[in-house]
């Protein structure tokens, strides 16, 4: 369980997160939603222990990590796909992925690893030689996700996994991500495609201006009319 206890983060002397608080279970499927520089990236890169907070604290599986150095946080258990999905485009795919695998722990597993992200992105098969800028954006996505997960996470930060990506793609790609979830691996998600990520996560935060304003079960969000309105574009009259 990831528990984020009313943190604030400042870039400099400008406040990006005031108290916010969130959790996500050992199972769970949560997204946090909000509209373009509402802090969602400025959050799940403060929960993966890229950016440090200003007061608050973050537990993960009971263990205070909120000072945890940010390499630790693969041996936690905790990968991030990040926004933009920051490939090594001069480097094959393979090599990508295995760069997801590099501490010991993770090293031993590998073969088996890529076994499983290959079985859930096949078409990744006929590209592991191909360098990762000749792939299409969908691809490269699969390949920052496969990144991430062949460290072996117990929790999967992802960062705008739709973002630049074509309507049928992104319905393949939530379902990917609905898939590792159901093999037992936590996500956090943030998206600005609020019906997407509703439709997919079990529990959804709204956040807006750095802050937390909405939280409630993901089914149940959509069919708040304030929702309805201000993110799906929808009039609920
Ligand atoms: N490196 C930075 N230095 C200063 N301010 C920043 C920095 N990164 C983000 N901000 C500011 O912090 C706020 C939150 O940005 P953030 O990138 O977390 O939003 P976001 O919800 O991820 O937006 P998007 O949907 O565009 O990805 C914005 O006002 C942004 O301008
Ligand atoms: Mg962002």
């Amino acid at each position: 369980m990831l528990e984020v206890n009313q943190i604030s983060v400042n870039y400099g002397a400008a406040p990006a997160l005031w108290d916010v608080s969130l959790t996500c279970g050992d199972k769970e499927l949560v997204c946090v939603v909000g509209p373009n520089g509402a802090g969602k990236t400025t959050l799940i890169n403060a929960v993966a222990g890229l950016h440090g907070v200003k007061s608050g604290t973050l537990v993960y599986g009971g263990r205070d990590i909120t000072r945890l150095a940010s390499h630790r946080y693969c041996e936690a258990g905790i990968a991030i796909v990040p926004e933009g999905r920051r490939l090594f485009t001069q480097m094959s795919v393979l090599e990508n992925l295995e760069l997801g695998s590099f501490l010991p722990a993770a090293k031993a597993r590998r073969a088996e690893r890529l076994e499983s992200v290959l079985a859930l992105f096949p078409v990744l098969k006929v590209k592991l030689h191909s360098l990762a800028d000749s792939l299409s954006g969908g691809q490269q996505q699969m390949v920052a996700i496969g990144r991430a997960l062949m460290a072996g996470p117990t929790l999967l930060l992802l960062d705008e996994p739709s973002l630049g990506l074509a309507p049928s793609i992104v319905l393949d790609m939530f379902a990917a991500i609905r898939q590792i979830n159901s093999q037992g691996t936590a996500v956090l998600l943030v998206e600005q495609n609020v019906s997407m990520a509703l439709e997919t996560a079990d529990r959804a935060y709204v956040m807006e201006e750095g802050r937390i304003v909405a939280e409630g079960q993901a089914k149940e969000m959509m069919d708040r009319p304030e929702i309805r309105k201000a993110y799906l574009g929808l009039d609920t009259h």
